[in-house]
């Protein structure tokens, strides 16, 4: 029998009490990246960075149910994937610059109606690169949502610039536009919009500001603002291809624009600063952004199935919102205006601590989102408060979203939340529990 997603492995390792992977990629059953990746897992102990997550077992054993290893997230590498990938390996182009990063950026930049794409290493680096493009640096001020994934406000950061946060508004969780204009001074230099959580900001409202705007499009593949893709907004716009998203290079991004002139720069920047007519001659400081070939191969495949792999996680998405509908629990918010697109199926829950405990000890690697920007000193420079971006981060979690996810396996997860949200009306079954904040703990340890 194959089993190419290693469930059997990953199955073992719960009843045993084993490690469980974080995440893993899905290849074909006996080829040689399968049967690589079959021996890599097997220890599942030490320290193989992103791989394993050593579950954290309470004594909450009361009408245990059966156990079954479900990850947040899965990348999903086809048939398609591994043809880009034989093709690259074969014509000895592993390296950047390569023609399936040309064919990449050219693909994309028709998929999300841009004029010009650069491929960058990862997501971060496609953000860095439009602040250094737009030429902002010390002394300037950039808006960031208050609730986000750090990369965009460590980005900032990087420059030599300052992320003046922002609270988000309650009906989309993304920026809000009567706290941004709150936010602007004389510094300010640019918007960084978050799209959250595979959903848009509302640009009309933040184009009112007249600043120009950097999108962050990196856990929305596919959504859509008003009709129009996400990443066809602001003066440059940022995807990530990390393995946890919908469309994935293992990891990898990529920085869009309109404008030829920042297109320019961005590849100059990214390429040592050297322009392509001009091999090592040094105008502007350069970095090495640049996306491996063999990494835009794999992105061809995903591209490739694009509608497919997004489809997949909405239809996860929409099962969710059936099974869990009369559970107490809340679904996120999704603006009329807006086309969602699930990046991980997200829910706030008034007691997660427990929640959480329960869940994940029956297998199931939900996680609470990231604590807000606002409360990690790092990011926070102003006084301001900022109460929905709080009140969401401690109240949402996630739960596994992914493309080889079967209809059992969200029934599963489902239950486990229903039977949770029933005991935690119930507080009296719950056992004083020491997991509680070694779970949470571990949430903030792992990235998605
Ligand atoms: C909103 C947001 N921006 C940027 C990034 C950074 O992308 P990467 O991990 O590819 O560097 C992420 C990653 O998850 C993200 O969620």
């Amino acid at each position: 029998m194959t089993d190419p997603r290693g469930n059997q492995a990953r199955r073992r390792a719960v009843v045993t009490g084993d490690l469980i992977p974080l995440w893993h990629v899905k290849y074909s059953a006996g080829s040689p990246a399968h049967r690589c990746m079959t021996v890599l897992k097997r220890p599942f102990r030490g320290s193989l960075k992103g791989w394993a997550l050593k579950t954290a077992h309470a004594a909450v054993d009361v009408d245990r149910i059966s156990r079954r290893a479900i990850p947040l997230s899965s990348a999903d590498i086809g048939m398609s994937e591994r043809a880009y990938v034989e093709a690259a390996l074969d014509a000895g182009w592993i390296s950047g610059t390569g023609p399936q990063v040309k064919e990449l950026e050219r693909r994309l930049a028709e998929r999300i109606s841009r004029a010009h794409v650069t491929a960058t290493a990862n997501g971060t680096l496609a953000i860095e690169l439009a602040l250094r493009a737009l030429g902002i640096g010390r002394g300037d001020e950039v808006i960031v949502p208050a609730l986000t994934f750090a990369a965009p406000a460590s980005s900032v950061l990087a420059v030599g610039a300052t992320p003046i946060l922002a609270d988000i508004a309650p009906d989309t969780w993304t920026l809000c536009p009567d706290d941004v204009a709150e936010r602007i001074t004389h510094r300010t230099r640019a918007i960084l919009a978050v799209d959250i959580l595979g959903h848009p900001c509302d640009y009309d409202a933040l184009a009112q500001f007249g600043l120009p705007m950097i999108e962050d499009a990196a856990e929305a593949h596919g959504a859509r603002y008003k009709g129009r893709p996400v990443g066809s907004f602001g003066v440059i716009s940022a995807f990530s291809f990390h393995a946890n998203k919908a469309i994935t290079t293992g990891e990898g991004g990529c920085a869009a624009t309109d404008s030829a002139e920042l297109a320019d720069r961005m590849r100059v920047i990214a390429n040592h600063g050297m322009r392509p007519d001009r091999p090592y001659v040094h105008d502007v400081v350069g970095r090495n952004h640049r996306m491996t070939n063999l990494a835009a191969a794999v992105g061809l495949g995903q591209l490739d199935r694009w509608d497919e792999l997004i489809a997949a996680r909405n239809r996860i998405s929409a099962e969710y919102d059936l099974l869990l509908a009369s559970t107490g629990c809340a679904a996120r918010p999704v603006a009329q205006w807006a086309d969602y697109s699930c990046w991980l199926h997200t829910i706030t829950v008034g007691n997660r601590s427990e929640i959480l405990v329960h869940v994940r000890d029956r297998g199931v690697d939900a996680r609470a989102i990231w604590p807000a920007l606002s409360t990690q000193p790092l990011f926070n420079v102003g006084d301001g408060s900022f109460p929905v971006a709080e009140a969401v981060a401690s109240q949402a979690m996630w739960l596994p979203t992914f493309s080889g996810m079967t209809t059992s396996d969200i029934q599963f997860v489902a239950e486990t939340v229903r039977q949770a949200m029933t005991r935690a009306e119930e507080p009296q079954r719950w056992p004083a529990s020491a997991s509680c904040s070694a779970i949470i703990g571990m949430t903030c340890i792992c990235r998605t």
